[in-house]
């Protein structure tokens, strides 16, 4: 029997240390949270993407009274860049909250947005920079979606 560990690098910045890119990033996610329609959850999620060519595209949670009918944030803002722009590789996605756990925590995607963000990475063939960070904390950086789905599935296993 070989034992295998997987190990996942993320990277802490305070909010002096982002790229000056990732800094307007932050913004227009928080900016775009008043658009999240959270009435269930009351926890608002905002997701801005980079795209290759300098736009930028939010997305936000929409809830459903019947709640597996609702959508993530990061789901939204992926389907509205290949939507708008299918042929503009998105390059980096900021993740930030809202609400009900009163700001204590970095909420990361959940497993069907990881899913989705590899297969945009597969699509686009480039890696896809996750940022996550809510205002007064350190902000996270993931390098890659991947890293957040270990042996994901993909086009390769089809
Ligand atoms: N939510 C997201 O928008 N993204 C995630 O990755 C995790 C959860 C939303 C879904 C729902 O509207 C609310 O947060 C509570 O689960």
């Amino acid at each position: 029997m070989n034992e295998i560990n997987l190990t996942l690098k993320l990277s802490s910045y305070t909010k002096a240390e982002l790229p000056d890119e990732i800094v307007l990033l932050f913004e227009q996610a928080k900016a775009a949270l008043k658009d999240a329609y959270a009435p269930y959850s009351k926890f608002k999620v905002a997701a801005a993407v980079l795209l290759d060519n300098g736009i930028v595209v939010t997305g936000t949670n929409q809830e459903n009274a019947a709640y597996p009918a609702g959508i993530c944030a990061e789901g939204t803002a992926m389907s509205t860049c290949a939507s708008l722009y299918p042929d503009v590789k998105p390059k980096a996605m900021f993740i930030t909250t809202e609400g009900r756990n009163k700001n204590k925590s970095i909420a990361a995607p959940c497993g069907i947005c990881r899913q989705r963000l590899v297969e945009t990475e597969y699509r686009y063939k480039s890696k896809l920079e996750i940022w996550l960070g809510i205002e007064g904390q350190d902000i996270i950086k993931i390098n890659s979606a991947k890293d957040l789905l270990p042996m994901a599935f993909t086009p390769d296993d089809l």
